[in-house]
């Protein structure tokens, strides 16, 4: 297994250009699933999940084939990629493949919605949290499916067509908006979702379904319109900028000082996490395409963080929060509310010599003067690129194992850090052991 190893110490300056967003390109893809008719993406990121989502529409009966470079486009642009769902071959999704990628679970409502009928595999545990899927079949159950759980699949049926109604959600989930959302569009009559997430991907895919046809008000709000109509078209999109692979270079620019231009992104996608790293000591600028990121020359001061579901600080950002704040001059305090176990990243962190105590949902973090290289591991995406930010800003060697976790969600990780001055590279399969 690939290993990165990184030796800290240099400070971060020039460009670093922002890929699709991850969380947006997912549903996006999940979205051709509605429609007979070809769905383009832009700005795709060339990411595991990404080619993995793709193995599992095409078992539904997806087609999709992808553009070349084209002319301006470098390497590091994303990809277009037409998606063509002509007919839906299979409703089953299987359990081998929804294990694997807890999205794909979202495949449930347009399948749903276009045949009537689907048979998808309850994704099981994960690192993160138990994360189950009561509100998916709640909100189904009230669109008119009936539903039942045999053998580890959820069996949903609606051979009638779904009927909109009052969905409400008892706390807000990104995932099930997105499905209720999709499988609504092609209901009878209105449906309405109530506590809805606001997170900019909800907004992302609502503005997709809109150009393909679908009748959407309030995406971004907590309460969303949605008026069925008989059928979907095709359409062309372009993937929102990815805030989280924003917030994580800005925090490690704060973390290893230098100066850089992160291109291609906007400051309006994570406001609450950028006003938090100006709390700590961190300039944020807006420039033309993209926004510049530094250290006021002071030291980082500690900030007390809370996730909370957009516009609240994104719990997607915490474990690389928490590694800035292993640096800070005093101790702050990072409460996580969203997930109840993402807290694996703070056992790895303290390898490096940091010094955290964690009780509950909460995370005290003594601020130390210096981290040490040390080899590191981490269950999950987030906390182990809060690994490499830490072992960029720790003195000495770090090697950071499982990197299939980063390639889940961070497109040339090593390639970008190391364009701006860092020293990182990937050690690939036996020389990794
Ligand atoms: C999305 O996950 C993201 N994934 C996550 O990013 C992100 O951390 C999360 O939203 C919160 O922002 C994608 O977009 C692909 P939720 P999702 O449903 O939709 C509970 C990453 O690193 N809940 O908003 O699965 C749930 O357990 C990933 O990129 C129920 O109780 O998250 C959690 O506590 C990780 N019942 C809370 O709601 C349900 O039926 C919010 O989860 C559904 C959710």
């Amino acid at each position: 297994m690939d290993k990165i190893r990184i030796v800290g110490g240099n400070p971060l300056n020039g460009s670093i250009p922002i890929s699709g967003a991850k969380n947006a390109a997912l549903p996006l893809m999940i979205a051709a699933l509605l429609t007979d008719e070809v769905l383009t993406l832009e700005n795709v990121p060339r990411l595991r999940d990404v080619a993995l989502l793709q193995r599992i529409i095409s078992n539904h009966g997806v087609d999709y084939s992808l553009n070349g470079k084209r002319a301006g486009e470098d390497h590091l642009s994303g990809q277009t990629i037409h998606f063509h769902a002509e007919a839906i071959v299979d409703t089953l999704a299987p359990y081998d493949l929804v294990s694997q990628m807890r999205a794909s679970f979202w495949v449930i409502g347009p399948i749903l919605a276009r045949m009537g009928e689907a048979v998808i595999s309850l994704p099981g545990g994960c690192a993160i949290g138990t994360r189950p899927v009561d509100f998916f079949l709640m909100g189904l159950e009230q669109l008119g499916a009936e539903i039942e759980i045999d053998r580890g699949y959820v069996v949903a049926k609606a051979p009638n067509g779904l009927i909109g109604n009052r969905v409400v959600f008892p706390r807000v989930s990104v995932g099930a908006t997105h499905t209720i959302m999709m499988a609504a569009t092609l209901a009878k009559g209105e449906t309405v979702i109530v506590n809805a997430a606001r997170e900019p991907e909800v907004v992302d895919l609502a503005r997709c379904l809109v150009a393909m046809g679908a009748k959407i008000e309030g995406a971004g709000s907590s309460e969303i319109r949605i008026q069925g109509v008989g059928r979907l078209h095709g359409a062309t999109h372009r993937v929102l900028p990815d805030r989280i692979e924003t917030g994580t270079y800005a925090m490690a620019v704060a973390m290893t000082g230098g100066e850089v231009t992160l291109e291609g992104t906007s400051a309006d996608l994570l406001e609450t996490a950028l006003d938090t790293l100006g709390q700590a000591g961190v300039v944020v600028t807006p420039v033309s395409g993209g926004i510049k990121v530094y250290r006021n020359g002071n030291g980082l001061r500690p900030v007390d963080v809370t996730t909370e579901p957009f516009p609240g600080f994104p719990t997607d950002l915490q474990a690389q929060f928490m590694a800035l704040m292993t640096k800070a001059g005093g101790t702050s305090r990072i409460t996580e509310t969203i997930f109840e176990n993402r807290v694996m990243h703070i056992a790895e962190l303290s390898r490096l010599g940091a010094r955290i105590h964690h009780e509950g949902q909460v995370a005290t973090v003594e601020g130390v003067d210096r981290l040490i290289g040390a080899p590191v591991m981490a269950t999950d995406l987030r906390a182990s690129v809060s690994l490499v930010i830490a072992g960029l800003a720790a003195e000495g060697e770090t090697t950071v194992s499982r990197v299939y976790h980063l390639d889940r969600g961070f497109e040339r990780l090593e390639e970008k850090l190391s364009r701006c001055g860092a020293e990182i590279e990937r050690l690939a399969g036996e020389g990794a052991r």
